[in-house]
This record gives structure tokens, sequence and C-alpha cells, in this order.
């Protein structure tokens, strides 16, 4: 980290320093002397309280003597101001060294003012209004006291069974590692300052690769794959000055996070230069018995501390056997020290120890500012993938316009998973933003009152759609269906959903579908019995005029699919950027090809299934528009590169329709021949672009061959000369590919 700017008042220094690449321990020597001289004169027992987190949940006295004694580093699950202020009073005033506390949150998307989940944030392809979006989040918590989220969860997800899908960036390295920089710097800001909210990278890894998609589930990730897929967003987090990282639940290969040495310290520490704090998740080392890798409390904390967690929480494993662990030699007590002094120049970097209290008459005034809501709404706009459309949209003026389905007025439930401070009061619905925006022409048919309701006839909403000139149906989860430890092995619309929307179908009047979703469900049967369908995952406090907005058509949809759309569950795993078989797909037999007693035969030897073949419903990157482009002229500057070169590619992006509209320009390579088998395309670059209708743009992307690096069979990172394919497209599954080559 390196100052910025240090100013000095009377006795107390306000440190504001800005995190950059590449920075390490000890590059802003204030903050380190700082940290030395308070930590020189701590006890053993006092620095395993720093490294002691609690959940405080509203209960001040029962924490009091524990605050007092100074066995507290950090407080969780406290959002009331006042009581913030009193749990910091007693760290403060009444501690021997009056260290301030570290308040956290799982601040997931947003605080007070709910966006997007991170799922449908990815949609947007947009990081700079991720970054506004954490920006605003950190804005209202720190308000009330709130200085540390658990956010943004980095974990890549390649399997919708897994609930947690819904709170990260998706399938791809690439992507997740933008929004993963955006988040970072909206949340922490460019110079640290009384918002600025500390943002904690989880859960450090492979979380997301949850056999099964179960959550908590073993994972057996090489190192090669987790080099080149699971930790580079992660890196890129550290390298935007992420200030804190969470270790995850799951045993990767046998060993659990919260006790891997590898992970936490060769990679982290040593190669990535990490000098910020690292907590565990939840009870994740006491989890450490359960896996069978550790047989008492005692021992799991030995080995979370010599495989260097910080800070524990809610196991009190440090708190009950560090100093035992440390007197007995099991851990040393430089161990000890190089964990306190992480979470002290934390705690210094906020600058708590200047400010450690907040304002509580003031907090309320920052919840749900006007420019807080229109950001969210922004978000919303950018987040919905238009999936299909026969022309019914945007809405005809004048249209008699039938409402119906069991999201489409759940203030609640739009919000989507991890909301424990916004409140459902402030949703604005689909319903209402619709009745605002065509007065008197919205008709209301509940149909189902929530998502997993069965019903076997909808005569009353068959015979709205009759009056109607056209069905609005939001379908979709409740928001309890997605999250952690919400796995699902059918991903289907739940109860009676689907027969909804076929019975509606069958009336004969356009039917519109619109999936409000904590992750991609398998919804192509739903698509046959619908004329447009348009996904918005959980939307947020602004998803009722964001979606009224976009139906209507004052906003074109631009989203784009941040994760492989299924056709049946039993595809999961099925992601975009895999590698080659030795036995590609290539089109054959299918189930109802095959003839009676039929003998034995290879049907083709290919790798597919025989009832679903090979594809997906929508590929990653998918997303369509009210207008549509056109992609020509591609060209490369070169035929052939060094690695230190930089490659441009120009093309022509044309708007051949006739509206303005939004496209996210994907570029994808392909490495063909590697000293280890390479994905079949990778994400290496996007970027929004408007045009008018008609406008036609010349366009270069420029990606420096550098980018192009990966761990191969020797393990080091680096460009592998020879033959590459690039495409620039509107998804991963289009455009015709151009060879270059690298020498
Ligand atoms: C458990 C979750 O896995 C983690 O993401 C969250 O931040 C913590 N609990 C704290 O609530």
């Amino acid at each position: 980290m390196k100052c910025t700017k240090i100013v000095w008042l009377s006795l107390c220094v306000v440190l504001a320093c800005s995190r950059q690449a590449g920075t390490s321990v000890g590059s802003c020597p204030e903050v380190e002397a700082r940290v030395d001289k308070l930590l020189s004169q701590m006890t053993l027992a006092e620095k395993i309280g720093q490294m002691n987190q609690v959940s405080a949940g509203g209960d001040v006295a029962h924490y009091a003597e524990a605050l007092r004694k100074g066995q507290i580093g950090s407080i969780l699950n406290e959002v009331d101001p006042d009581k913030i202020n009193e749990f910091q009073r007693l760290a403060v005033e009444e501690s021997r060294l009056g260290i301030p506390l570290l308040v956290g949150r799982d601040v997931i998307h947003g605080f007070h003012t709910i966006f997007p989940i991170p799922l449908g944030l990815a949609a947007t392809f947009d990081p700079a209004l991720a970054e506004q979006g954490a920006r605003v989040a950190a804005v209202e918590a720190t308000a009330q006291g709130v200085r540390w989220t658990f956010s943004p969860m980095l974990d890549i997800a390649r399997d919708p069974r897994w609930g947690r899908i819904a709170e990260g960036s998706g399938e791809d390295p690439f992507l997740d590692a933008r929004m993963a920089e955006a988040m970072v710097r909206g949340y922490q800001g460019s110079v640290l300052d009384s918002t600025s909210m500390a943002a904690c990278i989880k859960h450090f890894v492979g979380y997301g690769a949850a056999e099964g998609g179960r959550d908590y589930n073993s994972t057996y990730i090489t190192e090669r794959e987790l080099r080149n897929v699971y930790l580079p967003p992660f890196e890129a987090a550290v390298k935007a000055g992420a200030l804190t990282l969470m270790t995850s639940f799951n045993d990767n290969d046998g060993v659990p996070s919260t006790g891997n040495r590898f992970i936490l310290r060769d990679i982290l520490r040593d190669e990535w230069g990490f000098d910020g704090m690292v907590v565990t998740d939840w009870n994740s080392m006491g989890e450490m018995i359960s896996h069978g890798f550790g047989t008492d409390r005692k021992d799991v904390a030995e080995k979370a501390a010599n495989a260097g967690v910080d800070m524990d929480m809610m196991t009190f494993g440090f708190l009950s056997h560090l100093e035992e662990l440390v007197k007995g030699g099991a851990v040393k007590e430089k161990t000890i020290d190089d964990a306190v002094r992480n979470i002290l120049r934390v705690k210094c970097l906020l600058g708590l120890f200047e400010h450690p209290y907040t304002d509580a008459g003031a907090a309320k005034a920052v919840q749900y500012a006007p420019d807080h809501l229109a950001a969210a709404q922004k978000s919303a706009e950018e987040s919905a993938i238009l999936l299909k459309n026969s022309g019914v949209l945007p809405l005809r003026d004048g249209a008699r316009i039938l409402v119906t389905g069991p999201l489409a007025d759940a203030p609640h439930d739009q919000l989507g998973t991890w909301v424990f401070d916004g409140e459902k009061e402030h949703s604005v619905t689909p319903l209402k933003a619709l009745e605002a925006r065509f007065p008197d022409r919205i008709d209301y048919v509940q149909g189902l009152q929530y998502s997993r309701q069965k019903r076997e006839r909808f005569d009353d909403v068959t015979a709205a759609a009759r009056r109607a000139d056209v069905v609005l149906a939001f379908l979709g989860e409740e928001a309890i269906l997605s999250g952690e430890a919400h796995s699902l092995a059918d991903l289907n619309l739940k109860g009676s959903q689907s027969e909804l929307l076929a019975a509606l179908k069958a009336v004969g009047k356009p039917v519109v579908a619109v999936v409000m979703a904590g992750r991609p469900l398998t919804i192509e049967r739903d698509l046959a019995n619908c004329d447009a369908l348009l996904y918005a995952f959980h939307p947020g406090t602004m998803g009722g005029p964001a979606l009224a907005a976009l139906l209507s058509g004052d906003v074109n949809p631009s989203g784009k699919a941040p994760v492989t759309f299924l056709r049946t569950a039993g595809q999961a795993p099925l992601y975009y950027n895999h590698h080659m078989t030795g036995r590609p797909y290539n089109g054959e037999t299918l189930l109802d090809d095959i003839g009676l007693e039929a003998g034995q035969t290879s049907l083709g030897n290919t790798s597919y299934y025989l009832d679903y073949g090979a594809y997906p419903l929508f590929p990653f990157g998918f997303g369509l528009s009210y207008t549509s482009f056109a992609y020509s002229d591609l060209a490369l500057d070169k035929e052939t590169y060094g690695v230190e070169d930089t490659i441009r590619v120009r093309f022509t992006l044309s708007n051949t329709g006739a509206r303005e509209g939004t496209e996210v320009v994907q570029l994808y390579v392909r490495d063909l021949v590697g000293s280890v088998t390479r994905p079949v395309k990778e994400l290496k670059a996007f970027r929004r672009e408007t045009l008018q209708a008609g406008e036609s743009r010349t366009i270069e992307l420029s990606l420096p061959v550098s980018e192009l690096a990966f761990y191969g069979l020797d393990m080091v990172k680096k460009v592998e000369p020879g033959d590459f394919q690039l495409w620039v497209a509107g998804d991963s599954a289009s455009g015709e590919p151009l060879s270059f080559k690298v020498k």
C-alpha cells in the first residue's frame, strides 16, 4: 500500500492511503511504525484477542467484559449505529490499549438500497456500474458504522445447482476478475476515508466447484486448474488492493482451506504479496474437526494459525487455545505477531483509531438516497437478458396488459438472497411500476401466490388473458431458493409456474415471460410457451421500474449471460471454456434415432448425452436486443506476434436495426496446441458499445500477448508460442475465427 496523504492532527495521524498493484507490507512506513509500536505494548492475550471475531447480535452487555479485557478484535452482525458506538466505546475507552473494533457485515449487493444479485450484476458486463453499486453500498453501510463487508464473492461457479452461484460473477475467470477489481475499488474507495468499507474477497478457494453443486461439498481441483481458473479473480482483487480475504468451507483434494498453508502462505502471501488480513468463514476452523482434519478445537486452532489464518470467525479456537499453543511451542509468537499486524494494519488504514464512532443521527439521511436508487435501477436495467423475442417486445402503445405470476408483486423476493438490511417496503415491484408507466392499462391477476405453489386450474387468469392484448407473466424463484445452503437438484420453474405459462399460451394472446431468479433455471419448455422472455435474475429494490422501462422499450435490453444456461440440470457442469475432448461432439445420434434392439454400436463415439446432445440452451455471453448488430471487416494488425507485443484487432460494428442499442462486444481466444490442453475459448476482453440506429463504428480492441500466458506442464506461467484463433462476437458461440501466431 502506498501513502498518498498524511495529515497530522494533534496527537492523531490521519492516514489516507491508496493501495496499488504489486504493493507489499511496509510500503506505508507510517502505518507500519504505528502498528509495530502498538504491537510492542500488547500482551500475548491481547494479541490473541485481536484475532477473535464474534457475532454481536445486539447483545452489548453480553460482550462487555470480553471487550474490556481486549478479547475481541471484530464483531459481525450488528448494524444499529447506537449499539455499534457502544461496542466501540467499550473497546476504545474501557480496554487497556483502546484498540477499536472492526465491524463486519454481509453487505453483498447493497446495504439498504439493494442492487441486482451479483450474478445479475455480472450480466451487465459493466465493471464501472458494479463499482458504483459497491460505492453506494459502502456509503450506506459506513454511515451506520459498518466498515467491513464480506464481499465480493469470487468463486467461479459452473454448476447452477449450487445455490451460491447467485452471489458471484458466474463461470468465467476474466469477467469475474474485472468485476472483482471494480467492487473492491467501489467498497474501499480510491483513497481510504470514512466511507471506505474494507472488502473481503471470498471464499478462498474453489468453493464454487462443490461436487454435485451441493453446498459445502468437497472439491478436487488440480493445482493447474486452480492457477488457471480459480485463482486469477483473487489475484486481480489482491492487486486492486483488497484489504481482507476469507477462507472457504470446502476441502480441496483433502485439505480444508482454513488449514491450507499452500494457498494461504505460499500463494497468497509469498507469491502475491498480500498484506491484508485473512479471516475464516463462520466456524470453518471448527468444521475442520467434522472434515476429519483435526482432532479437537485446539488441534484445528494450531493448524489454522500455522496455515496463515489471522482471525477466527466464531470458532473461538484461537481465544481458547492459542496462548497454550504458543507457550507449548506449537505456534510461534512470530506467527501471532504477523497475524495481529495484519489486523491492526487494516484498522489503521480505515482510520478507525481516529474515528471509531459513527454519527448515528446522520446515518438515516443517506439510506435510499435518490442517486442510490437511480444507480440500482440502472444496474437492474443493464442486468436483464433478453433471451427470446418474436416481435412482441417492446410493448405496443395502448395495449391492454395482463400482469400475472408470483413475482409480479413480490417486494421481498425481488431483492434476492443475502439481504439483511434492505427493506421490502422500499422495493418497487414490476406491478407497481407498470401501473405507473401504463396508467389504466393494467389488469392484475396473481395466478400463483408464490413460486412453489401448486394449482390445478387457472380459469381466473386465462379469462383475464382473453380480455388483454398482451400477457406479462412474472415467474422465477423466491429469494430463499438460492444462496448459501440452497442448492437444488431440479432447476425447472417450481410449483405450477410452467403450467400457468402453458395455460396462458393456450389462450392465444402474446405472452411475455419475465424470470426473476438466483440462478440460470432450465427454462427450455417454458420458452416454447412464450413469445418473449426477459431474464432478470433478482433485480433488487428498483427491479420494478427497471423492468417497466425494458418492457416498454424506454430502455433497450443489453444484458449478456454471465453463465451458460442449461437445457436440463443433468448437463451440469457445462460451461463454454471447457477443454476439448479427443472425441468432440459432431451431431450424432440422439435417443429417438436409435432403433429397437439395436446392436451394440459406438453411435459415433463422441462426448455428448444421448438425450440432450452436447449443447446448452443459451451460451455464455448471449443476450438479445430490440435492435440487431452485425460484425464485419474483422482484421488483425499482424499475423505473427512476439510475447512482448500487443494484438490489435479492428472490426466494424453496425447497428442494423431501427433503434439505439448497446452491444457487449466480446473477444475470445483459443490456444490451439499447448504443453497441456487448453480451453476451446477464453474471454480476453469485452466492451459495451452504444450505437444509434443504422450507425456503424470501427472499433479496435487490444490484447497484450502476455495475457495469453497460462500454467502449462512445467507449472510456470508463460505464453507458449504457437498457433491461436481469435473471435470477436456478441456471444461465446458466434463469429468466425481469425488466426495468428505467437513466436
Ligand atoms: C458464512 C458464509 O459462507 C460467508 O459467505 C459469510 O460471509 C459468513 N457466513 C458471515 O455471515
